[in-house]
């Protein structure tokens, strides 16, 4: 179990090398480190810099924080994340986010690589999380079981206002200005690192899952524990197969292949978002 003096001790690395008034942090899954790439003026700390940090053993997950400014607002960006099916405790997960809260972002961004559930969805499609099922977490593995610390949050957070509604409003804009195609939908976080079977999609379907993926809920919970808004996007990058005896089959290099065209698509989403909260924090 981490205390708070191991996220202090990262932050304080962290802070060793810059000090940036940062309050948006974004998170790059699977294939879209590419977006780390626009950060202006980025000072470049490798995870295992800094203590405590999980680094990735996935291809297409490179392990440094990006710190730097985009669209002329500070951010802190985390190119690649560890993942529950690498073998980490979902508190080694989320030991990320809550380094962000105490380096005072209050606004986090999360990406990540999912599969098209609803039949609707095509590869390269944008899907604006609006809810999520925790399916991982279900089977006993929430971020939040042992003890909490009450002063980072409370004992049983609420989660029927997870996904902030102004930040879906300013994501929903930026996708139409830029003819980004886009959905909003509920994913579905399952462990991995097995892709699903036909039988387990057509599962997802009937239990309200439109996108499928191995993260990023263990971060939105910990970011909500911690007080934090929260936007979160998953990039289509395959369509799930429902029926047996296709000759497909989903792999990974689809998914970093698809990667590739979602990059500029999420890019001009966050940066229309972090315009939006700008011009939100002007007034
Ligand atoms: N299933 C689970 N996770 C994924 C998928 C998928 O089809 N595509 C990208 N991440």
């Amino acid at each position: 179990m981490f205390k708070r003096a191991d996220y202090l001790a990262a932050v304080e690395a962290i802070r060793s090398q810059t000090t940036f008034p940062a309050k948006v942090g974004v998170v790059l899954g699977s294939g879209l480190g590419g977006l780390a790439d626009a950060v202006e003026n980025a000072v470049s700390i490798p995870y295992s810099e800094i203590p405590g940090f999980p680094v990735s053993t996935v291809h297409g997950h490179a392990g440094e924080l990006v710190i730097g400014t985009l669209e002329g607002s500070p951010v802190i960006t985390q190119r690649g994340r560890a993942h529950f099916y690498e073998g980490y405790t979902p508190q080694q997960v989320v030991f990320p986010v809550r380094v962000m809260h105490y380096l005072g972002i209050e606004t986090l961004i999360l990406t990540n690589a999912a599969g098209g559930v609803n039949a609707g969805y095509k590869v390269a499609d944008v899907m604006i999380l609006n809810d999520h099922i925790n399916f991982v977490g279900m089977m006993g593995n929430n971020p939040l079981m042992g003890p909490n610390d009450e002063t980072l949050g409370s004992r049983f957070p609420g989660m029927s206002q997870t996904y902030d509604r102004d930040l879906r409003q300013y994501a929903l804009r930026a996708a139409q200005e830029n003819n980004v195609p886009y959905h909003e939908g509920v994913y579905m976080c399952l462990s991995g690192p097995t892709f699903e079977t036909p039988a387990e999609i057509r599962m997802i379907r009937l239990l309200g899952g439109d996108a499928v993926g191995m993260s990023t809920v263990h971060e939105v919970i910990a970011a909500r524990h911690a007080g934090m808004k929260v936007l979160a996007m998953s990039g289509i990058t395959n369509e799930c197969i429902d029926a047996i005896d296709t000759p497909l089959d989903t792999n990974h290099e689809e998914v970093l292949e698809a990667g590739k065209l979602l990059v500029p698509r999420m890019s001009a989403i966050i940066r229309g978002v972090l315009r939006s909260l700008a011009q939100a924090g002007a007034k």
